[in-house]
C-alpha cells in the first residue's frame, strides 16, 4: 500500500531533497515550497528518515483539505481511521503551526483535533481511557493558506540530529545543511577536501558520510519505529541494510584545521561519535597558515559572519585571507557560505556562482569560486 509523504526542506534545498528522493526510486517527487511530497510505502518513509541527507524531517499525509472554521478542522480530524494507526496507548503529542488562514490559533488547533482523534478511538475502539503515558505519536497539524494538513511525524526530533554531535562549539552548522553544501560544492569523492575553519567538524563530517556510504540516520532512532502500525522487524532489516551497504575504507582526503584548540577536541569527539575515527585529518592551525601538497581539491568553509558589532571588520580581514589561501592553491576551488554581502569584495574576486541559502534565520550566500584547470 503506497501513502502520501511530505520531506520538510529549508528555504532552497528542495530541488536537492527532490533529487536524492529521485535516487531512492521513490515516485511522483513534487517540490513546493519548504516541503517535497512524494508516494511510498511505511517501508520507503522509513528508509527516507534513514538516508535523506538535506531533509529535516518526514511526515505521512494523513489529511489535506480546505478548512476555514473550527467545526471543519474537526469533522477533517473525526474522518481519519487513527483505530488503523494507533492503539490507544501512545502519548499523543499535537503542535500545530498557522500562517495567513482563517484559523490562526495553534494552540486552539492542537487542542480541538487531539479531542476529534480520542473521540474517534472511543467510538471505534473499546479503549476509553487514554493512559498517553506510552511512545510518542506525534500529529503535526499545518494550517496555511486555509489548507490544513494532518501529518503524522515520522523522524520524531530534526533529521539534522544524526546523532554524533553532542557538544556544541561556536555557531555549528545544521547538519542538514553542512550535508546541502557539500552537495552544491564543487567537491566529488575521491577528491581532496579541506575545510580551514572546521569548527567542531560538521562539514567534513558529513562529505565523510557521503564518501563512505554511509547513511546519515543510522546512528539514532525514529518516531516510526514504536508506531504499533509499524513492524519493528522492518527497521531492524533496514538498517542492517544500510550498514552493509557502508563502505567506510572508501573515505580518504578529508581533513580540516581551526585556530581554536576547544573546537578541534569538539571535532575529534564528533568524528568518534559518527563512526570514523581515524578517517579524518584535524589538526590546530590558523588558515593563513595553511598550505596543502595535493594539486587539486577544494575548500569548503564556513567561517564567522561578524554579525555582531564589532566583529564585522575582524572577519571581513579573514575573509581576505581566505582569499590569498585560494591564491596559494590557484588550482583548488573554494567554497564558503557567509551572511556578509562585502564576502567578495573582502575575498578580492567575484564568484564564479551564487546561490542564496538560509542558516537558521540568516539570509547567505553560499560562494563558489572556482580553481584553475590543471593542464591534461
Ligand atoms: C562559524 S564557526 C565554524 C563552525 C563549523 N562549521 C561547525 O560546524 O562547527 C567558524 C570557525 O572559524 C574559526 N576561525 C576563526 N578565525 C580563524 C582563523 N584565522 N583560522 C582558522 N580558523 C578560524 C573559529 O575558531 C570557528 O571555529
Amino acid at each position: 500500500m503506497t501513502y502520501e509523504w511530505m520531506a520538510v526542506s529549508a528555504f532552497g534545498l528542495e530541488g536537492a531533497i527532490a533529487g536524492e528522493l529521485r535516487r531512492l526510486g521513490l515516485s511522483d517527487v513534487r517540490s513546493e515550497n519548504g516541503f517535497v511530497r512524494f508516494r511510498g510505502t511505511l517501508t520507503d518513509g522509513y528508509r527516507c528518515n534513514l538516508s535523506l541527507r538535506f531533509s529535516d524531517r518526514v511526515y505521512l499525509v494523513l489529511a489535506e483539505e480546505s478548512c476555514r472554521s473550527f467545526e471543519a478542522l474537526f469533522q477533517l480530524v473525526s474522518s481519519i481511521p487513527w483505530e488503523k494507526y494507533t492503539d490507544g496507548t501512545e502519548f499523543f503529542h499535537l503542535s500545530a503551526q498557522c500562517a495567513r488562514s482563517q484559523l490562526m490559533s495553534p494552540r486552539d488547533c492542537q487542542s480541538i483535533s487531539k479531542k476529534a482523534i480520542l473521540e474517534r478511538l472511543r467510538a471505534r475502539t473499546s479503549r476509553t481511557v487514554f493512559p498517553e503515558k506510552g511512545a510518542e505519536f506525534p500529529v503535526h497539524i499545518s494550517v496555511h493558506s486555509d489548507t490544513v494538513r494532518v501529518l503524522l511525524d515520522t523522524s520524531g526530533s530534526s533529521l539534522s540530529r544524526r546523532g554524533y554531535r553532542t557538544w556544541n562549539g561556536e555557531a555549528p552548522l545544521r547538519e542538514t545543511l553542512a550535508a546541502a553544501l557539500v552537495e552544491f560544492s564543487p567537491w566529488r569523492p575521491g577528491q581532496p577536501l579541506y575545510d580551514p575553519c572546521c569548527g567542531t567538524g560538521t562539514l567534513l563530517i558529513e562529505a565523510a558520510l557521503r564518501q563512505g556510504h554511509l547513511a546519515p540516520g543510522l546512528r539514532r532512532s525514529f518516531a516510526m519505529e514504536s508506531f504499533a502500525f509499524f513492524p519493528a522487524r522492518e527497521a531492524a532489516v533496514l538498517k542492517a541494510e544500510a550498514e552493509a551497504a557502508c563502505l567506510p575504507d572508501r573515505i580518504a582526503g578529508i581533513a580540516g584545521s581551526d585556530l581554536d584548540p576547544d573546537a578541534i577536541d569538539l571535532a575529534h569527539r564528533h568524528v568518534l561519535q559518527a563512526g570514523l575515527k581515524g578517517r579524518i585529518a584535524l589538526e590546530v592551525r590558523p588558515l593563513q597558515e595553511v598550505t596543502l601538497e595535493a594539486e587539486n581539491g577544494v575548500f569548503l568553509c564556513n567561517p564567522p559572519y561578524g554579525e555582531r558589532l564589532g566583529d564585522q571588520e575582524a572577519c571581513r580581514a579573514l575573509y581576505h585571507d581566505l582569499g590569498l589561501l585560494q591564491k596559494r592553491h590557484p588550482t583548488w576551488s573554494l567554497c564558503a557560505i557567509s551572511s556578509d554581502p562585502g564576502f567578495e569584495k573582502s575575498f578580492g574576486r567575484r564568484a564564479d556562482k551564487k546561490r542564496r541559502l538560509y542558516n537558521g534565520r540568516l539570509e547567505c550566500q553560499f560562494y563558489t569560486f572556482m580553481g584553475r584547470k590543471l593542464r591534461a
